[in-house]
């Protein structure tokens, strides 16, 4: 029988009660890698027939982890932003993502300019997923119809969060549901 989503949440539970810091969050990703491998799901939850949108699959009510797929119609590039203290994994379904990671290279002693620099950059293919721990400052980028699900520790709508402009170095709080 193929990994289906609940056995890929069952086994969220399992690897995140254990160890909900990095070792626990590697299993995950390696999990949803095998989720996504499981082409009924793709199509299911991210194939051509899926209405365009966000919309929430599961929801851990003891451990908070959320999982997403986020159905898109058209390209974006994200702004560098941060999840707070929030961890999150992106697999790709379709398309492909570009994962950027940036470093401050100012003192991080002003919280309302902030000067960064890309220290990573990869990019996911379907059934690929990248993890970024939490307080990591990253950006995304993707062609349109790119779709992906993407687990966060928690739901990010309920923490602070701030974005980075490049150009000006001003750094802004976000907004719920503004940016992935
Ligand atoms: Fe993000």
């Amino acid at each position: 029988m193929s990994y289906d989503l609940d056995q890929f949440v069952s086994d969220c539970r399992t690897s995140l009660a254990r160890d909900p810091g990095p070792r626990g969050r590697e299993e995950v990703r390696l999990n949803l890698e095998r989720l996504l491998a499981n082409q009924d799901f793709v199509r299911q939850y991210c194939g051509d027939d899926v209405p365009q949108g966000l919309k929430l699959l599961y929801e851990d009510k003891d451990l908070g982890f959320q999982v997403l797929a986020h159905i898109n119609d058209k390209a974006r590039v994200s702004p560098p932003h941060d999840h707070g203290a929030s961890w999150a994994i992106y697999g790709q379904a379709t398309k492909y993502t570009d994962m950027i990671e940036w470093d401050r290279v100012d003192d991080a002693g002003d919280d309302k300019h902030a000067q960064l620099k890309p220290a990573k950059k990869y990019r996911l293919l379907p059934g690929h997923a990248g993890i970024y721990q939490d307080g990591k400052i990253h950006s995304i980028d993707y062609p349109d119809q790119a779709r992906f699900v993407r687990v966060t520790g928690t739901n990010l709508d309920n923490i602070h969060r701030v974005r980075f402009d490049l150009k000006t170095g001003e750094v802004h709080r976000m907004t719920p549901q503004q940016a992935t």
